[in-house]
């Protein structure tokens, strides 16, 4: 089963062939990231219409790298969401177009499920990568970590999973972008922060982790049918019940230490920071959010993995290429963590194929050609 996988829910413009959901023969990506960047942040319409220009370069170069004609593509995956209306959109009605005229079985692949499935790639011929020796085992805990995302889920299988918990506000690569525009740091911010920080102190400054109360319906029903206690943790970390996350307030904190770090209260524009920060104060503070942001993924990652004892567990999505959260996770974890590339976390459309070939295999439905439509919101 050779599946084309096609993404485009964000400004990357991205094409794969993967083959039975572990063999990788290319993956070309083509990012709009540059003209954003004099933005700090993706621009909606000038992602559209990268995408529009991009779209058929980046399939035929897809199929060119894996020495591949139509003849040899099985299936198309396409994400049809979550993501950018607009940039949904172009790849939904380009995978619609080809497997209509190309005569193969479409499949609707959820974004954020996609994510997950970078990290069942264990071979590939293309130079560069570094892909796990073998796939994760069920069950299996992961969390997804990206620009739009923040969640914890639980697979027992494929297709079958419970979502713990999520972010109830900002995402944590929104909030790295977030500090990087704040201390006047290039976008993506998770890439930059995360340098900057290597010259810093993560303990200058002291910055808050949201306590979440809320746990969700499935949540509580898994606990229930499982008939699982409450994790044993240590008392200070107890409120950690509920596997939700918020960066919102973190993101605020790090605005009123940077302003009082300049000795300016709140009123100073954000804008006017970067250039009356001194390079350490932006290092100390890029190390301290960078701290607390990944720990309190970290800390919730922790207490699943003592409530649930997956077998495995997996990270996810643009910020699980962060070094950052890789040294956190394999200090904290009782057992290691085989890491994907991380030009397989970001966006890319292996991850998409990936899931394609699980979706086909598993005979589950393909999709109308002729009908789907994109879901901007979807959820997991
Ligand atoms: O998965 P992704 O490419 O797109 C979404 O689905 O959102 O994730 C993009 C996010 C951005 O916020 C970016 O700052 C972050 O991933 N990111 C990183 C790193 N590389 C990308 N965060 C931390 N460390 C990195 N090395
Ligand atoms: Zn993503």
């Amino acid at each position: 089963m050779i599946v084309l996988g096609i993404e485009t829910s964000c400004d990357e413009t991205a094409a794969a062939i993967v083959e039975d959901g572990y063999k990788l023969h290319s993956n070309v990506v083509a990012s709009s990231m540059d003209l954003h960047a004099v933005y700090g942040g993706v621009v909606p319409e000038i992602a559209a219409r990268s995408h529009i220009e991009a779209i058929m370069p980046v399939i035929h170069q897809a199929l060119d790298d894996a020495a591949m004609t139509w003849n040899n593509i099985d299936a198309i995956a396409v994400t049809y969401g979550a993501g950018l209306g607009g940039s949904l959109l172009i790849g939904v009605l380009s995978a619609r177009t080809l497997a209509i005229t190309k005569r193969k079985p479409l499949y609707a692949i959820n974004h954020v499920e996609g994510h997950v499935y970078a990290n069942f790639i264990t071979e590939t011929a293309l130079p560069g990568y570094t892909v796990p020796k073998t796939q994760p085992e069920f069950p299996m805990l992961a969390l997804i970590v990206s620009g739009g995302h923040s969640q914890l889920a639980l697979f027992r299988n494929h297709f079958d999973y419970t979502l713990l918990g999520q972010t109830q506000d900002d995402a944590i690569g929104e909030a790295f972008d977030k500090v990087a525009k704040i201390v006047g740091l290039p976008y993506p911010g998770g890439p930059s922060v995360g340098k900057k920080a290597l010259e810093g102190d993560a303990y200058t400054y002291s910055l808050p982790k949201a306590q979440m109360k809320h746990t969700s319906p499935a949540l509580v029903a898994l606990r229930q049918e499982n008939d699982i206690k409450l994790p044993q943790v240590s008392p200070g970390t107890r409120h950690a019940v509920s596997y939700d996350f918020s960066f919102s307030g973190l993101k605020t904190a790090v605005l009123r230490a940077a302003q009082a770090a300049v000795g300016a209260d709140f009123t100073l524009p954000s804008y006017e920071l970067p250039q009356r920060l001194s390079e350490a104060q932006k290092a100390n503070i890029a190390a301290s959010f960078q701290r607390v942001a990944i720990e309190t993924v970290v800390d919730k990652a922790i207490l699943a993995f003592e409530e649930f004892t997956p077998k495995t567990v997996v990270i996810a999505g643009g910020v699980a290429a962060s070094p950052e959260l890789r040294r956190q996770l394999a200090e904290r974890l009782p057992i290691p963590i085989a890491y994907t590339d991380p030009k397989l976390c970001t966006d890319n459309g292996a991850m998409i194929a990936t899931l394609g070939c699980f979706t086909a295999q598993a005979h589950r439905p393909a999709a109308d050609p002729y009908t789907l439509d994109i879901a901007p919101n979807l959820s997991m």
